[in-house]
């Protein structure tokens, strides 16, 4: 089969498509043939050396594709099953072995780049959400609003009933997508104000944006931090201002709050069937040219989630 690696740190052109043997699918495991396979702004990163990924680097990721094999004790799911998921050991292959407690079936009639953009993205949006649960009174400012992660989170805000949804983006490029997906406001990053102080922040970026995200909140606010840039809080401006900072990862997320993670996939699934949640592909990408795929990512781009296709 075909795959992605690297072998030095660097940028998109640090990636190598090599021939390797298919993976053995372990206890609990799938084996998936990809029809889709989801790029992030973390695989990004770590191409780039943050995090200190082991070399030769192998990202993991969300993908959708057919089920070819079982691992040992695999229950619920058969050879032939359309699912999407995570693989923790190389997503950007043609074969990729996926735990099956973080599998989904996708419903016939769904695309597997559809899938791929609807729940990894929907379910971080929805554990933030779930997290700082703005009321209809209330506004909430999200960051990185038009990438695959926040283009959900501005609809599944406004589909929640909050009041005013700000979409906090690099350029003012992307203002018509964010508006057209419901945003309220649409504020770029390097503007003097924000606007008004918001209740509530999903911060999905880090760095130098977390301390601005921080003084957006109004008295009493919450800032839901999601983000794979690191950063530095001000802890005395939560002090003065009763600020609340709460981190979140869907490793421990999708393992402690099992009901409501189970309970959030149905919910998108539903949403996207009845057209009431629209995920966006910006980009569909042959596997062999992941390092493209990779140069819009960088160039901060996308309106949506960008897709390889193997
Ligand atoms: N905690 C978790 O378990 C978890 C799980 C999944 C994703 N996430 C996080 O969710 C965030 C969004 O991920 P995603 O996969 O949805 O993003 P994505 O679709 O890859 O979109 C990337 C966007 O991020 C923004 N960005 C901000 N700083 C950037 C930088 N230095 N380099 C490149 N892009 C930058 C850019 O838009 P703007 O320039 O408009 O900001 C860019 O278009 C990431 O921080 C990721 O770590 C967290």
């Amino acid at each position: 089969m075909r795959r992605v690696r690297f072998y030095e740190y660097g940028g998109p052109e640090v990636l190598r498509v090599e021939e390797a043997e298919a993976p053995e699918p372990g206890p609990g495991e799938l084996l998936v043939r990809t029809e889709a396979i989801g790029v992030s702004l973390p695989s990004v990163r770590k191409v780039r050396g943050e995090g200190g990924m082991a070399l030769p680097g192998l990202l993991g990721g969300d993908v959708a594709g057919e089920v070819v094999a079982l691992g040992p004790e695999v229950t619920g799911f058969e050879v032939g099953d359309r699912v999407t998921g995570l693989s923790f050991t190389g997503s950007y292959a043609e074969l990729a072995t996926v735990p099956a407690f973080l599998a989904d079936r996708v419903p016939a009639g769904v695309g597997a780049a559809q899938a791929v953009a609807l729940v990894r993205g929907g379910q971080v949006a929805l554990a933030a959400l779930a997290t700082a649960r703005p009321g209809p009174d209330e506004s909430v400012l999200i960051t990185g609003a038009a990438s695959g992660v926040g283009h959900l989170a501005v609809q599944l805000a406004k589909l929640q009933g909050v009041g005013r949804v700000v979409a906090a983006v690099g350029s003012p490029e992307k203002a018509d997508f964010l508006r057209a997906l419901g945003a309220d406001e649409v504020v770029t990053y390097d503007s003097e104000s924000w606007g008004e102080p918001v209740d509530v922040v999903l911060e999905g970026v880090g760095g130098e944006l977390l301390p601005r995200a921080v003084a957006a909140l109004a008295p009493g606010g919450r800032l839901v931090f999601f983000g794979s840039g690191g950063g530095t809080v001000p802890a005395f401006d939560l002090l003065a201002g009763a600020k609340t900072i709460t981190g979140l990862t869907m490793a421990r997320y999708s393992t402690t709050q099992r009901e409501l993670y189970d309970r959030h996939g149905e919910q998108l699934w539903e949403l996207a069937a009845s057209g009431r949640l629209r995920p966006a592909v910006h980009a569909e990408i042959p596997l062999a040219e992941a390092a493209r795929a990779h140069a819009i990512i960088e160039a901060r781009t996308n309106l949506g989630k960008v897709v390889l296709r193997p």
